[in-house]
């Protein structure tokens, strides 16, 4: 199963990748968990301490690689199988969970960044088209990581929200990428729910059969956001809010 996780900063991204990570993670399930938002912060979400996290490089910025892999001067695509190794080599591995973290892709400016460019879209294609495991793509609220080529192997793009009319709004945006891109099926999980109102919001805006589940706005998690390396307990205050949804993406909620 593949899964890309997009939406509006602040919505619970992170939050809600690294909760179903140490859920696949926990029931035996080995999968890959990638930050794929600029605005990086997924490792230490996990549980990876600070200090090791801090020494994880961006694969953007692995500069040998890219050279070597780039030897042929073609393209990247015809040499996936290389780009494969380096998935593995990379990885920083946490129980069941291989992480990740992408780098920016670059646009314009001053230099040419084709090379680091096409080498990230080659781990995206490895990543979705050559892993047995579960993948789940922690992005930013643009999706530029995913391609005409790759979007239709991803089972599920999931548009994280909120009970607010600007990450309402982001998530259509987002939608009408995916859809354009051709990404089989496009969720939503709203997320900090916390009353009634919020929920008619979010179920006048998008219809039961786009709906993947609901988070209730939890105050523990809030809380524990508030101390560095509190990142188990917020996993096991939201483990059981996020239990249904977990089971419906396992029983194929997601794909289609
Ligand atoms: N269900 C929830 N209830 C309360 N706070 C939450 C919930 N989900 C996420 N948060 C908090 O919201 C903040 C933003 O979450 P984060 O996952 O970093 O968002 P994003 O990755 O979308 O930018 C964090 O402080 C997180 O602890
Ligand atoms: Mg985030």
């Amino acid at each position: 199963m593949k899964i890309a996780i997009s939406g509006k900063g602040g919505v619970g991204k992170t939050t809600i990748t690294a909760t179903l990570s140490k859920m696949f993670s926990e029931n035996d399930y080995n999968i890959f968990a990638v930050d794929a938002d600029p605005d990086a912060n997924l490792a230490t979400t996990l549980g990876i301490p600070e200090e090791e996290a801090e020494k994880i490089k961006p694969l953007a910025e692995l500069e040998d690689v890219i050279e070597e892999k780039n030897d042929g001067g073609g393209a990247f695509i015809s040499l996936t199988p290389k780009v494969d190794d380096t998935l593995d080599d990379y990885a920083y591995n946490l129980d069941n969970i291989k992480f990740l973290r992408m780098g920016e892709i670059k646009q314009g400016g001053a230099g040419c960044y084709c090379k680091e460019n096409s080498f990230l879209r080659s781990i995206v294609e490895s990543l979705l088209t050559d892993k047995e495991e579960i993948v789940i793509l922690d992005m930013g609220a643009g999706i530029e990581h995913l391609s005409r080529g790759t979007s239709r192997a991803v089972d599920i793009l999931i548009i994280v929200i909120e009970a607010s009319q600007v990450s309402i709004e982001t998530a259509q945006t987002v939608k009408k990428m995916a859809v354009e891109l051709g990404i089989p099926a496009v969720k939503v999980i709203a997320n900090k729910v916390f009353d009634e109102d919020a929920e008619e919001l979010i179920k006048d805006n998008f219809s039961d059969e786009e709906i993947l589940g609901f988070i209730p706005f939890n105050k523990e998690v809030m809380m524990s956001a508030m101390t560095k390396g509190s990142n188990e307990q917020t996993y096991q205050a939201l483990k059981a809010d996020m239990e249904v949804i977990y089971n419906n993406l396992l029983r194929g909620g997601g794909s289609k």
